[in-house]
């Protein structure tokens, strides 16, 4: 189940103090009571930038002792030790070697970091902020003397110097700038949205090369089992229709009913980083994503969240005609429990109503095969919204790849997009596409961009070798 083990991350709840904050590139650190508003704005930095999802490990980790090991086909990319350890981790690192590391991908000691560590998003923090998170890391982080398991990648990926041509490609060594023709509103949501690689990673499209697709921001892009949608403001392909409140929400809860609910790397998200954002820092991502440009998908129709039909009665008795299909049986012995027989969820939406959402009317099943198979499971402001994984090693009922295609149709048909339908091929393939963490994506574009580099640096050498044999 994604996201149990990080129940840890209780201990980066911030404090209210916090709420006066602003993340972009102010002076208010300097001025502001000194190191103890710096260490908290640090803090908040850290939980704004998912720091501890790498360098922190699931299931009761140190925070920020590293050891998460991200899995290539190549061998795995462990996450460093970022506590202030003078002989593990970072305590010997000048703030000018910490922000190299971070915006750069140099580290301490000169060698390059692979792209895993996502220095290319961090590109973009100002000073300030690299400023405030280094005061936090040395001053607030307790020192583990640990060191996680060393990388090692076969020749030639270990090449760490070939990651200067990867970075000549596709590092922007460019500081956030605000866009004057914008709102301060709008640049701040972009500084927090894209700048911390918040929004882009998951919800644009990427090449071979793991570069984002020009022109595409905030698209749709599969993840393996789950589906970031698109979320333009177009209104049929994205989220055009939602208002900034639902939006807002969205973010701080992953519930809005009659519209969403959030569960795979998006429950993460919202656990582990937005719903400790500020109101503030919420609603200028909002104001930001709702500006970028509408992007339509020609296969949609509809806007996903208006499938399906309001009277559940309706729906469930026209499902009862004739003889009980297997589909059918599953639905009313493994879901109506909760969903409702018409699906209508319960009175106090703790369970959603399945038809006006997202998951049953969207062009693809990715994310209602997901949810069947792996289930939700989000911790937030305190309370645990859950539903069980159809999987082995569940305490309900383990369903086929056909039997979650026949309940899953059953769905469809009856409360989401009838046009789409499910086979026991598209449930094997998700099955095997999760669950994953929130770092296994990463592998998936790592070895090509890895791969890449490798072609290019081993060709100047044979350009420069063949040039010196001539001469
Ligand atoms: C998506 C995963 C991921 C996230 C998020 C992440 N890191 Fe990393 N980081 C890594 C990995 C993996 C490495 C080691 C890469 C390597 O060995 O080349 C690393 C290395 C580092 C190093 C180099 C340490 C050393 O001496 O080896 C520093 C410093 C660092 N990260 C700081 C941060 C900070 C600060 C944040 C949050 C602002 C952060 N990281 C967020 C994955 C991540
Ligand atoms: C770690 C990957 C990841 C990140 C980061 C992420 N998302 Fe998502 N997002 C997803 C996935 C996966 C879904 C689908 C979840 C589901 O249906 O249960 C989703 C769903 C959504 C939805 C609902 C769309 C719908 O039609 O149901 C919205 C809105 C959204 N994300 C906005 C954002 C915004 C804004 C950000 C940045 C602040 C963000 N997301 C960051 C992965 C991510
Ligand atoms: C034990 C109660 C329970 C059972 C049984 C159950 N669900 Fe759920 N379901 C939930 C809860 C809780 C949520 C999440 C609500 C939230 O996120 O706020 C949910 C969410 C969903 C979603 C939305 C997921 C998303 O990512 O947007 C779908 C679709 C769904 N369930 C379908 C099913 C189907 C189909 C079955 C039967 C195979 C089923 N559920 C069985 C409780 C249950």
């Amino acid at each position: 189940m994604i996201g149990k083990g990080r129940a840890a991350w209780g201990r980066y709840v911030l404090g209210p103090a916090l709420g006066v904050m602003s993340m972009t590139g102010v002076a208010l650190a300097q001025d502001a009571g000194g190191d103890a508003a710096l260490v908290a704005r640090g803090r908040y930095l850290a939980t704004a930038a998912d720091c501890a999802a790498c360098h922190t490990t699931p299931h009761g980790g140190r925070p920020f002792a590293g050891g998460y090991g991200i899995a290539s086909p190549l061998g795995s990319i462990y996450a460093a030790n970022i506590t202030p350890s003078k002989v593990a981790g970072i305590g010997a690192y000048t703030e000018a070697q910490f922000g190299r590391a971070v915006r750069e991908g140099i580290r301490g000691d000169g060698a390059r970091l692979y792209p895993a560590m996502p220095y290319t998003s961090y590109a973009r923090l100002t000073d300030a902020d690299i400023h405030a998170l280094y005061v936090y890391f040395m001053q607030e982080v307790r020192p583990v003397d640990e060191r996680p398991p060393a990388t090692h990648l076969p020749f030639p990926f270990n090449l760490r110097f070939s990651m200067m041509v990867w970075n000549a490609l596709y590092l922007d060594n460019t500081r956030f700038a605000p866009d004057p023709a914008k709102s301060a509103e709008v640049n701040r949501g972009a500084y927090l949205a894209i700048g911390l690689g918040h929004c882009d990673t998951c919800h644009t499209p990427r090449n071979v090369m793991m570069a984002e697709i020009g022109g595409k921001e905030l698209g749709g892009a599969s993840l393996g089992a789950w589906i970031a949608p698109n979320i333009t403001p177009d209104p049929v392909s994205g989220i055009g229709n939602w208002s900034s409140d639902d939006l807002f929400r969205y973010l701080k809860t992953g519930d809005v009913p009659g519209k969403a609910q959030a569960a795979g790397p998006m429950a993460e998200a919202i656990e582990h980083s937005f719903q400790y954002l500020t109101d503030d820092d919420l609603k200028a991502i909002v104001a930001y994503v709702r500006q970028v440009p509408a992007l339509r998908d020609a296969a949609d129709s509809r806007p996903r969240e208006s499938f399906g039909m309001a009277s559940g009665r309706e729906a469930a008795l026209r499902g009862v005609s004739g003889t009980l299909d297997n589909g059918e049986k599953i639905f009313s012995g493994d879901c109506a429990a909760c969903h409702q027989p018409g699906g209508q969820g319960s009175r106090d939406s703790y369970y959603p109503q399945l038809f006006h959402n997202t998951a049953t009317g969207a062009s693809t099943p990715d994310n209602l095969i997901a949810a069947i198979v792996e289930g939700v499971d989000r911790t937030v402001g305190g309370q645990h919204v859950f539903m069980p994984g159809f999987s082995h090693g569940s305490y309900v009922d383990e369903l086929s790849d056909q039997d979650v295609a026949d309940v899953g149709n059953y769905v469809l048909t009856h409360f989401g997009n009838p046009a789409v339908k499910i086979s026991a091929a598209d449930v094997a393939s998700i099955r095997h596409g999760g669950p994953k963490p929130l770092l296994a994506r990463v592998g998936g574009y790592i070895v090509p961009a890895l791969a890449g580099a490798v072609v290019v640096l081993l060709a100047l050498v044979g350009l420069v070798v063949a040039r010196r044999r001539r001469g």
